[in-house]
């Protein structure tokens, strides 16, 4: 791999293999995180990469489109097929630009959106303060209770009382099963379309391992990078409840998306999304899916094992969210520093109440996806659990001082230890050759 930048850019080829030697000899445990296949990877170094195609297959403002359009009729229909939606754009150059273009597309501005609070397990993009969609549009967010289940009641009060235009489901840390047709009931009783954020649940819908939000949703967003394993990217589908809400609404997001808010679709990355939605469609996607979900489960299982705690009890995806504060609030980063320090890449994360806000927060959030896909299974999970909890315990004598200037001093002494404290030392040689049983498919 590489032999031409290594000819030609050396300085490149030591960064390209630094990160290829990070990923094989590491483990990545966060849960928006995956390794795509060879296959996805070839599409996205292909010279689509070169062409120009605003607009849509038919209908373009340059010449030479005629491969561009198969293309991507081609990754819409398996998009549609695989979900089975009448409606897909597949253009969008990420999750959040595409969050934008929906609401773009049903919201004029400073209309009312509603979605999960960032700091319960919602995404920027779903209305947080700082984000645009704060910006452009108002935003009223609901939020999880304290036992890290999405608060139904307060969704269907806020609804009521602020009546929004859309509704939007679905979230970044989120360790329970959508409950799409409670969100629909809500939904459809103050008319808002109802908006279902599948960006971290895609692979496991494709899977059969998680309910379809299509019969209850007017329109599905994913990203195409996390459990879908395919490039970094996203999709836009119109559902038909969606079309027999408005018949105009397929043609409404293809406008938001272009000319509305993107130039040339990225089609080395179309190419890439429609080889990982034919993998995704396979029969042993659906045993992928599976595993990523059982092995979710035996971590989870095991973590409770050693005494850890979990937001909600545990995991009906691939995702677990840690509860750190019963060894004191604010300790998520003193965990993932130390996670990364022998080789497991996990990411502190807020949890449903912090005691501690969003630069410190009280939790971990660990997924499944990236350790199936290299073939991992129970044992590997019982193992993983071991070592989280042994850092955990090695590292919550470091507390969090309340103060900044106390702060600062310990999250500097702290990072000392990480590369003085030989202990750490052991754990990733233990590791190391663990990952090393388990090849990263892109890497040869
Ligand atoms: C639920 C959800 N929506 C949207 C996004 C935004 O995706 P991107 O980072 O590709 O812009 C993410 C990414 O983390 C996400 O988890």
């Amino acid at each position: 791999m590489f032999t031409t930048i290594q000819n030609n850019d050396p300085q490149m080829f030591d960064l390209l293999k630094a990160e290829e030697d990070r990923q094989r000899d590491g483990l990545t445990l966060i849960p928006s995180e995956n390794h795509t296949s060879a296959a996805v990877l070839e599409a996205l170094s292909s010279v689509l990469s070169d062409k120009y195609a605003e607009g849509y297959p038919g209908k373009r403002y340059y010449p030479g489109n005629e491969v561009a359009d198969k293309v991507e009729s081609l990754t819409r229909d398996r998009a549609k097929s695989l979900f089975g939606v009448p409606h897909a754009n597949v253009q969008p150059y990420s999750g959040s630009p595409a969050n934008l273009a929906i609401y773009s597309a049903i919201c004029e501005p400073g209309e009312t959106i509603m979605g999960l609070n960032l700091l319960d397990g919602g995404h920027l993009t779903h209305g947080w303060k700082f984000s645009m969609t704060s910006k452009f549009w108002k935003s009223i967010p609901y939020h999880m209770t304290a036992d890290g289940i999405i608060d139904l009641d307060e969704v269907r009060r806020l609804a009521q009382e602020n009546k929004p235009k859309v509704i939007v489901c679905g979230g970044t840390a989120i360790p329970r099963a959508i409950p799409f047709a409670e969100f629909a009931k809500i939904a459809d009783e103050v008319g808002a379309y109802l908006m279902a954020d599948i960006s971290h649940i895609a692979g496991l819908i494709a899977g059969g391992q998680h309910e379809s939000p299509v019969s209850h949703c007017h329109i599905v967003m994913t990203t195409t990078h996390k459990t879908l394993r395919g490039p970094r990217g996203a999709m836009i589908m119109v559902t038909q409840k969606g079309l027999d809400k408005d018949a105009e609404l397929a043609d409404k997001i293809d406008k938001a998306i272009i000319p509305g808010l993107q130039g040339g679709p990225h089609l080395n990355t179309i190419a890439g999304i429609g080889v990982a939605l034919l993998e995704a469609a396979k029969p042993e996607f659906k045993d992928y899916a599976a595993k990523i979900v059982a092995n979710a489960k035996t971590l989870a299982q095991e973590l409770t094992t050693h005494g850890l705690k979990l937001v909600s009890g545990g995991t009906d995806n691939h995702l677990i969210l840690m509860d750190l504060t019963t060894t004191g609030p604010g300790r998520g980063m003193f965990v993932d520093l130390a996670l990364d320090r022998i080789g497991l890449c996990a990411n502190r994360n807020t949890i449903p109440n912090d005691p501690s806000n969003a630069f410190y927060p009280s939790g971990l959030r660990l997924g499944s996806p990236a350790a199936t896909t290299r073939g991992m299974g129970e044992a590997e999970m019982k193992m993983i659990a071991h070592w989280i909890a042994q850092v955990i315990e090695h590292t919550k004598d470091f507390q969090l001082p309340d103060n900044k200037e106390g702060r600062l001093a310990t999250i500097k002494q702290f990072k000392e230890s990480l590369k003085t404290d030989t202990w750490y030392g052991g754990l990733r040689a233990e590791i190391k050759e663990l990952c090393n049983k388990f090849p990263v498919p892109g890497i040869s």
